[in-house]
């Protein structure tokens, strides 16, 4: 891997881009506005590039001091396994330091991955949403 490039600005991302790398992750579609409008409402953004090539990225939700919330992180699987999430957390996780607490949820079967990182389940947490009925089938949501 060559030196990779380390960002946060939102006026050279390409959205298609973004987009793209997270059908190819994969982490679902997600269509360049809807990555725009996200994006942009987020406090902490990073992107990841590899010879100008976005190939990785995430982002965090956060309110300056109480909660951050991690989201929406994925590398390109030419460059996953090579420790690049890990350091996508981990840049996340630096910039909300100081937080009351940093939250996430982990793609079903991805949870050991964010254990690495120090994260451990919460024991009250609760989601509404979109389509709840999807969510239980994805495993996201449990009825007890
Ligand atoms: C999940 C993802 C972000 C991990 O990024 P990555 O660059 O492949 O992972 P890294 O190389 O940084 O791995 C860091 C550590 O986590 C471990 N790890 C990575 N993926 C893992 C998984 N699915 N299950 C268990 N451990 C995992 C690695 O073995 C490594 O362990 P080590 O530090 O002891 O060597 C990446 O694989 C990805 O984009 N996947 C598709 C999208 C996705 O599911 N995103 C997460 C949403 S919750």
């Amino acid at each position: 891997m060559t030196s990779l490039d380390w960002s946060d600005a939102l006026d050279t991302v390409d959205w298609h881009e973004l987009s793209e790398l997270y059908r190819l992750a994969p982490l679902g579609i997600k269509p360049p506005e809807h990555l725009r409008k996200v994006y942009g409402h987020s406090l902490y953004r990073c992107f990841v590039r590899d010879g100008g090539k976005l190939v990785g990225a995430g982002r965090a939700l956060a309110d300056g001091g109480d909660c951050s919330y991690l989201c929406d992180i994925a590398v390109l699987p030419s460059h996953q396994g090579t420790g690049l999430g890990k350091q996508i957390v981990e840049r996340l996780v630096a910039l909300s330091k100081g937080y009351r607490k940093i939250i996430l949820y982990a793609v079903p079967g991805k949870e050991p991955f964010y254990r690495k990182a120090g994260f451990r389940r919460m024991t009250t947490a609760m989601a509404l949403f979109e389509d709840q009925a999807q969510a239980f089938e994805r495993g996201y949501l449990r009825e007890d």
